[in-house]
């Protein structure tokens, strides 16, 4: 069973409800108007959202679990994102992100157990030339290696 939405939560869905419910294709930008606002999808908004935007339940869930940018949890408080695309494949991106996990303590997709940091794969930064590249929260970061990830991340983490 979902956990049920707290009050904060039912009001950012609430106050963002009406503004997508009657536009085509609504269910996007609602869902992105929601994750800007909360940092991730509460499943237990998801029969509001379904009702008023006159879809089936399976239907919004199927949304937010195709879409591997969509967070149905909420994240850590920086969020790694370490580029996967094919131009930071071929850069040695798969190794960063392997390093980044021994280094953060968890999985892609998943968040440290402190709490501090969340794990994501990113599909091309628009920093191809310069691979491999991460972002962590609103930063990009181009040629990264393992030292520079553990300088960056000790350095994140100590500041807040
Ligand atoms: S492929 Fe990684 S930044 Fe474009």
């Amino acid at each position: 069973m979902n956990k049920p939405l707290e009050a904060p939560e039912l009001l950012t869905v609430s106050r963002l409800l009406p503004e997508f419910k009657d536009m085509p294709g609504g269910l996007m930008p609602l869902l992105h108007a929601i994750q800007e606002a909360l940092g991730f999808i509460p499943a237990s908004a998801v029969p509001m959202m379904a009702e008023a935007m006159n879809l089936s339940r399976a239907e919004v869930h199927g949304v937010i679990t195709y879409y591997h940018f969509f967070r149905s949890k909420a994240p850590g408080k920086h969020v790694v994102q370490v580029c996967r695309a094919e131009a930071c494949q071929s850069c040695g991106s798969e190794e960063l992100l392997a390093q980044t996990e021994a280094l953060l303590g968890c999985k892609l997709h998943e968040t440290s157990a402190d709490g501090r940091f969340s794990l994501e794969p990113a599909y091309c930064l628009g920093l191809c030339a310069s691979s491999p590249a991460v972002q962590i929260d609103d930063k990009l970061y181009a040629r990264m290696n393992q030292t520079r990830m553990a300088r960056l991340v000790a350095d994140i983490g100590s500041a807040s």
